[in-house]
């Protein structure tokens, strides 16, 4: 199961759900048939690691965003990952616009993996207070969860 995480900057939001699903899947016997990246459909912040508060919110609940550093999503990527799920609508939009012919990898919002929230959209936290990066941690999880169920099933 090869799943890219996609948001705006993959400072924030990718990066946490990538680290979040990290932490998921190490507790399953299936570990090793996951590859798990992140990037960012802008190029912002190519290269920085997540942003301060994203890193903190993860490390308060035992997860090390720290060792990940940001890139912007390329070609190759629709074909080298089964899954590409995107954090808003937005993100969803600009993948559906960049996806080249010979795509195989499937795309969707992160969030249909875990339909009992009732949210559609992980929230941009960037502009915003703490409370947001602590509720990107709870819908990551939420949905990173279902993800991993998911896959069980298959
Ligand atoms: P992310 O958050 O997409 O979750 O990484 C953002 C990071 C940076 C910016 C916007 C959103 N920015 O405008 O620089």
């Amino acid at each position: 199961m090869r799943v890219l995480f996609v948001c705006l900057g993959n400072i924030c939001r990718s990066p946490t759900a990538e680290g979040v699903m990290r932490h998921l899947v190490a507790a399953d016997e299936a570990a090793g048939r996951w590859v798990l990246d992140s990037a960012g459909t802008a190029d912002y912040h190519v290269g920085k690691p997540p942003d301060s508060r994203s890193q903190r919110a993860a490390r308060r609940r035992g997860i090390d965003l720290s060792g990940l550093r940001a890139r912007q999503i390329c070609a190759e990527d629709f074909m080298r990952f089964d899954l590409i799920l995107a954090m808003d609508d937005n993100n969803l939009l600009d993948l559906r616009r960049r996806r080249p012919a010979a795509a195989t990898a499937t795309m969707h919002l992160f969030m249909d993996f875990a339909p009992e929230v009732g949210v559609r959209e992980v929230p941009d936290p960037y502009y915003g207070d703490e409370e947001g990066f602590e509720s990107v941690l709870d819908l990551c999880m939420a949905a990173g969860r279902g993800l991993l169920q998911t896959a069980r099933r298959h």
